[in-house]
């Protein structure tokens, strides 16, 4: 039997850098002949990524948007992330649930037991090995954002809305200990990449 690939999630408010950092864990488990995908949400797939267009761009109802990122989810799931896991590849995902949590119940007060409804039906068997959260003050963040290529939607959210977000992963990195491990993107570069290699090595 072939041993299941693991599955690493990549958080944070906009602008933590996150992507970045992506690629090098990527050359990390390349250079120990760990087979890796890199995939993102909302988006992964085709279906996806049209999703995400709508999600990114279209102002609708937040229960819409939770509904949405979560049909955007399962099909992620089903036809890349599982599957890819199953063949005993590292599914490295920009974004996942948390993300969820974060923007559609943190950002804009959907309700968080509505949030646990969906998970439940679309993942319950089923949750990240390792979780990165890239926490940064949000006023950096902002400035970060503002040397950014044309916003989208949630880049254009308030400081309140960015502070509510900030709060919600890292109450969720509290609660999840052993999946979280928190990285200060609020350093030199070389300082964050230090801890995410070290959190990534510490699962293999
Ligand atoms: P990205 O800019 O990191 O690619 O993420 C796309 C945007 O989508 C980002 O602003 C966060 C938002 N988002 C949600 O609001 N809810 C979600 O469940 C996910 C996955 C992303």
């Amino acid at each position: 039997m072939k041993v299941k690939g693991k599955f690493i999630t990549f958080e944070g408010v906009d602008g933590a850098g996150k992507s970045t950092h992506i690629d090098e864990v990527i050359s990390l488990l390349t250079s120990k002949n760990i087979k890796v995908i890199k995939t993102r949400e909302p988006g992964g797939t085709k279906l996806g990524e049209k999703l995400r267009d709508m999600l990114l761009h279209d102002e609708m109802d937040p229960e819409t948007e939770t509904l949405l990122m979560f049909a955007a989810r399962r099909q992620h799931i089903a036809e890349i992330i599982k599957p890819a896991l199953d063949e005993g590849l590292f599914v490295l995902s920009d974004r996942f649930t948390d993300a969820t949590y974060a923007y559609q119940y943190g950002g804009k007060h959907v309700a968080y037991s509505k949030i646990e409804i969906l998970e439940s039906w679309v993942h319950s068997d089923f949750k990240a090995d390792l979780t990165l959260l890239f926490d940064l003050p949000v006023e950096i963040s902002i400035e970060r954002l503002k040397k950014n290529r044309a916003p989208d939607k949630f880049e254009k959210e308030s400081e309140a809305f960015f502070n509510r977000l900030r709060n919600v992963y890292l109450n969720l990195a509290r609660q999840h200990p052993n999946r979280y491990r928190v990285i200060n993107a609020n350093q030199a570069i070389e300082l964050v990449s230090h801890d995410v290699i070290e959190a990534v090595e510490s699962i293999l």
